[in-house]
């Protein structure tokens, strides 16, 4: 089982947008069963996941006091995938789940402000010793920008060939709890989300393989089934 987690300190630098894209990508491709973990206690993931009517990918519900024995309980029911969105500026709870994680994908926006930011996620990934991914998002016609942010980008690890421009239909497909992939699979934005995975499941093919984690399965996660309470309803990670 591979555990990405999708981190960044800055808010609004499409953290839960990625993750919620690549793991529906990654359930259609080659990277299930795919699991989803929401660790923000804002729960936008979740929100997002409460709202879709597709039941791939799977939500785990999880908390940072019980994250190890959550994830084994994933291990154990045969995930192959499982993508955690984490929470902005908590570095705490960022770093429980950077040690957990053999990837770490931080969205940044191409913009001087969000780059400054980027600098702390890359401090906290490079002491936990593990892989990074930039991937560049919210780009925009102005071209020069975008490249400029990738060449700074680059200065500290491995920046995604595919760049997730700021469109509509990235904002309103997660609205209803879909992606872009069902809500418009011939557009660009699909196109994107595809080659940023392909890209992904590459990277991660070739991580070294880690003895396997021993833990005995656990009653606390929930798999692939909706959350308790009534129809429709959000069930956040901090109120669990
Ligand atoms: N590529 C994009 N194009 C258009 N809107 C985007 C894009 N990425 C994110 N957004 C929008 O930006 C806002 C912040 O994204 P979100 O994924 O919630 O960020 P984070 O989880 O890092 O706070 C949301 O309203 C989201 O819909
Ligand atoms: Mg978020």
């Amino acid at each position: 089982m591979r555990i990405i987690a999708v981190s960044s300190q800055k808010g609004g630098s499409g953290k839960t947008t990625i993750t919620g894209h690549l793991a529906v990508e990654a359930a259609r491709q080659s990277g299930g069963p795919v699991a989803l973990v929401d660790t923000d206690p804002q729960g936008s993931l979740s929100d997002w996941w409460n709202e879709r009517e597709a039941d791939d990918p799977a939500f785990a519900q999880a908390t940072m006091a019980t994250l190890d024995a959550d994830l084994a309980g994933l291990r154990e029911q045969g995930f192959r995938t499982v993508f955690i969105d984490t929470p902005p500026a908590i570095t705490g709870a960022i770093q429980t789940v950077v040690v957990k994680s053999d990837l770490v994908i931080i969205p940044t926006r191409p913009s001087p402000h969000d780059l400054r930011a980027a600098g702390k996620t890359v401090e906290l990934v490079e002491r936990a010793g593990k892989p990074l991914v930039f991937v560049v998002n919210g780009a925009t016609a102005r071209a020069r920008l975008t490249g400029e942010a990738a060449i700074a980008l680059s200065q500290h690890g491995t920046v995604a060939p595919t760049i997730l421009h700021n469109r509509q239909d990235f904002a309103a497909s997660m609205i209803d709890g879909r992606t872009v992939m069902e809500a418009n699979p011939s557009g660009r934005s699909a196109t994107e989300v595809e080659s940023l995975w392909a890209y992904i499941a590459e990277r991660i093919k070739r991580l070294p393989v880690k003895a396997q984690f021993k833990s005995l399965p656990t009653s606390r996660a929930g798999f692939g089934n909706r959350p308790q309470g009534p129809v429709g309803a959000a069930v956040h990670p901090a109120a669990l």
